[in-house]
């Protein structure tokens, strides 16, 4: 028996466009996508002389079976590799659900780093990409980590240069949404303002803060923030307590502001609570320049 403890950090979108549609639903991306500090963590256990899959979690309310996403990596591994043995999960939430942070695509994406360090089977990079894209489109980002460009469904990754340290905010209103919701009501020809695609890699290849937040934009925002006003009030309380970027995170409802030092992080800090709605959760985070990876303790 053998056992890993694994922090599956979340990730906020730097930049995302949406250029079509596929015929079986699925929107084709233009997203620029980067790990962040906040990150849930995921004890994994595997025992060969096991059987089957136990999934436990810190937070009522998650799905404990299929429906979970971490339950499936699980069960594509152990399919893949030929295992007969027995996986144990943990799951320690503190990334917020529905909130467009990728938590259980992060963590799907630990189970398959953890089941590859244990199983005395590891499987090959391209083997774990596939899974990873059949668990979910964000989960083959989340597996790699750092700053990535990812196109096609969201399964096709551009590393970038890492951009790790950025000081930022995420703000999660008191409400989730659901990704499959957002995409639904999304007019593709009524987008709003979009990303200048060429500038923002330039901005971001050449890590340059201002000129980010002069090229980028996330067109979902076109369907959440006219449906909760609350976000615009979220994104202006941003904007005003010195972040210089400013944008909702993937099909939302969280929004991170982005700071020029750590300093105004902290000034912030203290002064948002006050102009923000009420049940808004704060958390300060830092851009990294990883996926997965074996907690120190
Ligand atoms: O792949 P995942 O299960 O994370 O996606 C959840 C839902 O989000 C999909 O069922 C689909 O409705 C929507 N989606 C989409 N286009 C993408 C990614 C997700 O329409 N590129």
């Amino acid at each position: 028996m053998s056992a890993l403890t694994v922090l599956a950090p979340a990730k906020i979108n730097l930049s995302l466009d949406v250029t079509g549609r596929r015929e079986d639903g699925y929107h084709l991306l233009h997203t620029v996508m980067q790990s962040v500090s906040l990150a849930d963590e995921v004890f994994v256990e595997y025992d060969r002389r096991g059987n089957g899959i136990i999934l436990l979690c810190s937070q009522p309310g998650i799905p404990l079976d299929a429906r979970n996403t971490c339950f499936r990596a699980a069960e594509q591994y152990l399919a893949v590799a030929r295992l007969n043995g027995g996986v144990r999960i943990f799951l320690d939430k503190r990334i917020p659900e529905a909130a467009g942070l990728a938590g259980g695509s992060s963590d799907a994406a630990a189970v398959l780093f953890a089941l590859s360090a244990l199983c005395g089977k590891p499987l090959k990079p391209t083997q774990l990409q596939a899974i990873a894209a059949r668990v979910g489109a964000d989960v083959p980002f989340c597996l790699t980590g750092g700053t990535v460009l990812c196109t096609g469904i969201g399964e096709i990754l551009t590393p970038l240069p890492a951009w790790p340290g950025l000081p930022l905010i995420l703000v999660k209103p008191d409400f989730g949404l659901a990704t499959p919701w957002v995409f639904k009501q999304l007019d593709l020809t009524g987008l709003g303002r979009r990303p200048d695609q060429t500038a923002v890699l330039r901005a971001v290849s050449g890590q340059n803060l201002d000129s980010l937040a002069d090229a980028t934009a996330n067109v979902l925002e076109s369907v959440s923030l006219p449906a909760y006003p609350e976000l615009a009030r979220i994104k202006s309380a941003l904007q005003a307590s010195g972040a210089s970027l400013t944008l909702m995170s993937g099909s939302g409802p969280t929004l991170f502001g982005i700071y020029p030092s750590l300093g105004q992080r902290t000034a912030a800090l203290a002064s948002l609570p006050a102009a923000l709605p009420a049940g808004c959760r704060i958390f300060a985070a830092e851009t990294v320049d990883h996926g997965p990876r074996q907690t120190n303790g």
